[in-house]
């Protein structure tokens, strides 16, 4: 049962102390038991490859207390898979999809009451996090590596309705290259993407949208989410580009898209096609959809819909993947992994 003596009304998106988190190392060639531990600090050596060349890679996952009182998991297996090719990206070694599963499963049940109630709109977010702590001097994989999930209950970001916010363009800074590390999971990313983040907000936008690092001709994605169109025929439009974060959201709402009868395309998507758009949004884990309403690139202002406007797609879309996350729409694709508490 969801605990008492939290007001869940007022969560935000934030760190805050539950029961535990679980563990795993890797060391001599092979993955040690999964195990929980208290304490929310680690002791690692101070030439731990991670701190010295960003051997890191994490994961964002939600979980959900549902109508019927179940508590699930959204599409963790995706996140495993993704997990997975990010760590080969970074030489580090892979967490089995089985493992990644059963320390999600373990963790989210011994902290169950922390799992918000339904109707308040929040859920668990667990952080999967994969780091070298192994000392490495010489530019090298690390020996040994940690795997960890930890977790917090985090609020409904939309308290009223789906609010649209304004977005920028900054043309001096990139977040990924081409055939870089942009379509893993791996802390740099976010790293690079920071001061350009600051900026952004300092100036009064509260999200950056990124174009392609070659050219800056075509959208790639927000700094912390997928982009996506509405054409005028509506069309569910998002880019194709090896530099974007393959988005767990963005696959959920393509997939909910054809279910509804839309057609989806992936393609690259120049940067002056943004006019034609009647909506565009972000998306992500945290969020779901973000609704943009304007979109600024130095002088250019494109004005997408009016600051309170919310296309009908998106509130649908929204809708879809929200009511199958609490158990309210009939999960047909089999999204929601339960957890046995
Ligand atoms: C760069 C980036 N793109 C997209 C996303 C959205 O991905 P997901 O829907 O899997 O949360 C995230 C968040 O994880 C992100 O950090």
């Amino acid at each position: 049962m969801p605990r008492t003596d939290i007001d869940w009304a007022s969560l935000g998106f934030g760190f805050s102390d539950v029961n535990c988190h679980i563990r795993a190392v890797w060391k001599d060639g092979k993955w040690g038991p999964l195990e929980f531990v208290k304490d929310p600090y680690i002791t690692m050596h101070i030439g731990a490859s991670c701190l010295h060349y960003g051997q890191e890679c994490f994961e964002g996952i939600k979980a959900f207390r549902q109508k019927s009182g179940r508590v699930v998991i959204f599409r963790p297996g995706e996140n495993a898979r993704r997990m997975y090719r990010t760590a080969v990206r970074c030489v580090m070694p892979p967490v089995p999809e089985e493992m990644f599963i059963e320390a999600l499963d373990r963790i989210v049940a011994a902290n169950e009451e922390f799992v918000p109630p339904y109707g308040t709109g929040g859920s668990l977010y667990l952080r999967p996090l994969l780091i070298g702590t192994g000392p490495q001097i010489g530019v090298a994989p690390a020996k040994e590596y940690t795997f960890l999930v930890m977790v917090m209950p985090v609020g409904a970001y939309y308290k009223g309705g789906l609010k649209p916010v304004r977005a920028v363009i900054l043309d001096d800074w990139d977040r990924a290259a081409p055939h870089g590390m942009g379509d893993v999971k791996v802390g740099g990313n976010y790293a690079a993407s920071l001061f350009a983040h600051e900026k952004a907000k300092h100036d009064g936008w509260p999200v950056e949208l990124y174009l392609d690092a070659k050219e800056h001709k075509y959208v790639e994605e927000f700094s912390t989410s997928n982009f996506l169109g509405i054409t005028k025929d509506g069309k569910y439009v998002t880019p194709d580009s090896c530099s974007v974060l393959p988005s767990v959201t963005n696959l959920s709402l393509r997939e909910a898209a054809e279910d509804l009868g839309m057609t989806v395309e992936r393609r690259p998507i120049p940067y002056e096609e943004i006019r034609d758009f009647v909506a565009v949004a972000a998306l992500g884990t945290a969020v779901v959809i973000t609704p943009v309403w304007e979109i600024t690139r130095g002088s250019d202002v494109i004005r997408i819909s009016a600051a309170d406007e919310v296309h009908p797609t998106l509130l649908k879309l929204y809708q879809t993947v929200q009511g199958i996350q609490y158990g309210e729409i009939p999960d047909t694709r089999g999204w929601c992994h339960e957890v046995k508490i």
